[in-house]
């Protein structure tokens, strides 16, 4: 029995992966490392370098494992560029999707699971819960979205089993602290590691529910086990929203330096955006445990560890009218 996660060296894909290896079973990570990183992929799982838009590749990779489970994580998850990358969004995120669904369907998955977002839920009132009519305000969330309905439609059509996970601004290690366009938490620890402010978009009051990896990556694993997940949306992750300002002062002091804020111009982005978690504690019994400062901490002392990582800056942008001007600067000097 195997199980495929795609995007397995990335942050949530690599703890995914081990959380798999923990329970026995066999895990084979796909990635084509456009954001993540071989050391992150667990020592015993088998690492297969692949895009997931080469569907032939796929096919064949199918055809070798015959995978019982699919943990389809792959994604260029850079929310607010998205709008600048439209192309690239919908044919990495959704089309590539589309490549993992037909194969599961061809090769008879037993249950697909999928990381969508809190994304999809657009400007809905808060905190955002599974029964709102989704409105996503962003390709990315889109494109999230419309794997959703895909897996539906996939349902009721040839009787692929799946389950989604809506997460949202999940930190913690093994996290690309090098990806300028999101992250907030690690771009934060990076500019501190740097000496340099953090920098906020706007007045910094935008609230998020900022969620450690050890409360994410293990309940996505272990939902497979769960007959009552099946054909199920969950929210996942902590409860309590931050400020961005509030956040950044709890980083600078689990970093253990005070390097101060420096105000950006505003951007375009949903304002406030935390989520209900009643339904996963009623179906899959998980409630987050672990509260900001602690997971910050953790976090800090594996950055501190292992330093900043460089990413290869994302310069295809297809439209640059309204990039904020922070990124442009990045974005001309790649
Ligand atoms: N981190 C969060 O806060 C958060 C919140 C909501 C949803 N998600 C979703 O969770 C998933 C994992 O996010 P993450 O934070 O771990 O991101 P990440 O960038 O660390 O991991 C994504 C991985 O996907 C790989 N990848 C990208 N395009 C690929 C392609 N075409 N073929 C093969 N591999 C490809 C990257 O190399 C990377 O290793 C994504 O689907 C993301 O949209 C993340």
């Amino acid at each position: 029995m195997y199980a495929l996660v795609t995007g397995g060296a990335g942050f949530i894909g690599s703890h995914v992966a081990k959380s798999l290896l923990d329970m026995d079973i066999k895990t084979v990570v796909m990635d084509d490392l456009s954001g993540g990183f071989v050391e992150n992929v667990p020592e015993k799982a088998e690492f297969i370098e692949m895009s997931i838009l080469d569907y032939d590749g796929i096919l064949n990779l199918f055809e070798k494992y015959r995978f019982s489970y699919v943990f389809h994580l792959a994604a260029y998850a850079a929310e607010g560029l998205s709008h600048f990358i439209r192309r690239f969004n919908y044919t990495n995120n959704l089309l590539g999707s589309v490549n993992l669904i037909n194969a599961s369907v061809l090769y008879k998955v037993n249950t697909f699971v999928f990381t969508s977002s809190i994304a999809v839920y657009g400007s809905a009132q808060t905190p955002m819960n599974e029964s709102m009519v989704p409105v996503p305000e962003d390709p990315y969330g889109v494109s999230k979205l419309a794997v959703e309905q895909d897996l539906k439609a996939a349902h009721e059509q040839f009787g692929l089993e799946y389950i989604v996970f809506r997460p949202h601004n999940v930190y913690g290690e093994h996290q690309n602290i090098g990806d300028p366009y999101r992250n907030v938490v690690g771009i934060f620890m990076n500019k501190i590691m740097m000496g340099e402010p953090c920098p906020v978009f706007g007045d910094g009051l935008q609230t998020r529910a900022f969620t450690h990896i050890d409360d994410v990556a293990p309940v996505i694993a272990k939902s497979i086990f769960n007959a009552k997940a099946k054909q199920q949306v969950f929210n996942v992750g902590s409860d309590k929203p931050y400020s961005v300002i509030e956040l950044a002062e709890k980083v600078q002091r689990a970093m253990g330096r005070k390097t101060g804020i420096v105000h950006l111009p505003e951007r375009n982005e949903v304002k406030h955006a935390f989520s209900d978690h009643s339904k996963l504690q009623n179906i899959l019994g998980y409630t987050a445990k672990i509260d900001l400062d602690e997971g910050l901490e953790r976090m800090a002392a594996w950055v501190k560890k292992v330093g900043a990582r460089k990413s290869k800056p994302f310069t295809n942008i297809e439209i640059k009218e309204g990039v904020p001007p922070s990124w442009l600067s990045l974005i001309e000097q790649g």
